[in-house]
């Protein structure tokens, strides 16, 4: 069995992937094609990694979600029983946890253009705001006179750690749009001491998304600690929350070598545990926030094959019925993923594709040279590792409606978003 699918998928003895016992067959056809697959089993198993990493090395934890990876409010209160917080970065994202039942003390706001009605329905809701500049803080302290609220914050630190990973998605570097450079944290310290409205709770840095190495993360241990020592004895602003923020990688393919995310926890924490003793600052309690890594292997997408044409000579084309509406990491970040057919799991890859999308444009292509078993019209193409930034980044491209999603339980199917219709897509228009 290919190891990057769910941990629930198996091969039944007609040649058909199963996740959590259900054919990917039955699945197809029951909500249709493109669809989005989660298996619960596999989040569940990504979340206790992450548990067991920290408990061992530090009982004051919280594992917050980044919920920009994938969300939907089905989706918010499975993760939400799993025991998991949630960081969320708009209204939409805050307001969907919210009807899961998320309690306000697991989530964490986040974002470097907040809206101010979204900082108000924020304040509102006691949530916890990651602040990215000056100008919003005096956002915050104006928003909570009005509503005569206090805001409990944190800073979202530029820690200058650079990462070995593509350039869209790198953040913690001296020229990201995120987060406050060093030589205004005198003067925000000064603001935030001066405004009884500010409930200084402590710092994050998040250094960029899909990373694959440690060494970065020690980095940011170090700078961190800095940060720790110097918001305690220069600024009197003890750090209690520590926010170390997300980015940890997996693998999409084969060749993909991703360290071990228990082993990484304990590493990161324990040289964190280190440097509190060094400085005699207080161990705060400590924020990781992924998204990525608790997502990305329990997704599968499944397509049907509409058309398959040959370029004599050249390659052979798979059309599928989605493409880079549902998956625009390939067309975005040259991403590359793990292609499987549902119905012929146990037949030779004997021959090699590209598999295009549906959409007009020339770059709609999810993968090339792609070696797969023979493949006939209605076979079910499955992609692997798409549980993370494939919804969440999906469009209505072209006018065409976004896939449902379903999750696989216990093995039972949860319906977790409906398939977004012609309809749908008419509905917010106006005009004639
Ligand atoms: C602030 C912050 N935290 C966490 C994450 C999650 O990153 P990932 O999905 O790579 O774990 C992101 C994503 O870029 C982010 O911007």
């Amino acid at each position: 069995m290919n190891n990057l699918l769910p941990i629930s998928s198996q091969t039944a003895t007609n040649g058909q992937l199963t996740i959590g016992g259900i054919s990917v067959e039955t699945l197809a056809t029951t909500y249709g094609t493109p669809l989005y697959v989660l298996d619960h089993a596999t989040i569940a198993h990504q979340v206790t990694l992450y548990q067991q990493g920290l408990a061992e090395v530090s009982p004051n934890y919280l594992i917050s979600y980044a919920c920009k990876a994938n969300l939907t409010t089905g989706l918010a209160h499975q993760l939400n029983d799993l025991g998991v917080g949630f960081d969320v970065v708009s209204s939409g994202e805050l307001k969907t946890v919210l009807k899961a039942g998320v309690s306000s003390n697991n989530i964490v706001f986040h974002g470097n253009n907040k809206l101010k009605p979204e900082l108000a329905f924020a304040i509102e809701n006691n949530i916890r705001i990651v602040v990215d500049n000056q100008s919003e803080l005096e956002k915050i302290h104006e928003i909570c006179t009005s509503l005569q609220k206090k805001a409990s914050i944190l800073l979202r630190l530029k820690p200058g750690v650079d990462t070995n990973t593509h350039a869209y998605i790198k953040t913690g570097q001296a020229d990201s749009k995120f987060g406050i450079d060093d030589i205004y944290l005198d003067q925000i310290a000064e603001y935030i001491r001066a405004h009884s409205t500010l409930n200084f709770l402590g710092i994050h840095a998040h250094i960029g998304s899909q990373i694959t190495e440690l060494l970065p993360y020690l980095e940011l241990v170090d700078v961190m600690s800095h940060y720790l020592k110097k918001f305690q004895f220069n600024y009197q602003l003890p750090v209690k929350e520590l926010d170390l923020g997300g980015g940890f990688g997996v693998a999409y393919t084969k060749s993909d070598a991703i360290p071990n995310i228990t082993d990484y926890l304990q590493k990161m924490v324990s040289k964190l545990i280190l440097k509190c003793k060094e400085t005699q600052v207080e161990l705060p309690k400590i924020i990781v926030e992924p998204g990525r890594s608790l997502i990305a292997q329990s997704g599968v997408t499944l397509y049907r094959v509409g058309t398959i044409k040959e370029i004599p000579n050249i390659k052979t084309f798979v059309f599928v019925d989605g493409g880079m509406a549902d998956n625009m990491r390939p067309a975005l970040y040259q991403s590359k993923y793990t292609f499987e057919v549902g119905n012929r799991m146990t037949t030779p890859k004997t021959k090699t594709y590209s598999i295009a999308g549906k959409y007009c444009e020339t770059g709609d292509i999810l993968a090339e040279n792609v070696p797969l078993p023979e493949i006939s019209q209605e076979d079910i193409i499955v992609v692997a590792v798409t549980g993370a930034y494939n919804y969440a980044m999906a469009s209505t491209y072209n006018r065409v409606g976004r896939p449902a999603m379903v999750m696989i339980k216990d093995g039972k199917i949860i319906e977790l978003l409906k398939r977004e219709t012609d309809e749908d897509l008419l509905r917010l228009d106006t005009g004639d």
